[in-house]
């Protein structure tokens, strides 16, 4: 997935493929931690200057949107 991303503004990006803004993070991640004892946690992401990036992640195809 492509990204356009400011300068200097804070982005998280979800990891455990739950959240509803994908591929934003919405602190999904939490419930499912605390139901599951894992630890997913957002990646972060800061930029210096604008840019586009790609991303991916393994959680985002294989974990079904049910599994809470
Ligand atoms: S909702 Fe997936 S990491 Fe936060």
């Amino acid at each position: 997935m492509k990204l356009t991303l400011k300068a200097d503004k804070k982005y998280s990006i979800c990891t455990c493929g739950l959240s509803q803004t994908m591929p934003y993070c919405d602190n999904t991640h939490r419930e499912y931690n605390a139901e599951k004892n894992t630890e997913y946690k957002s990646l972060k992401i800061t930029p210096d200057k604008d840019t586009s990036i790609e991303v991916t992640c393994s959680r985002w195809k294989s974990v079904k949107k049910n599994s809470i």
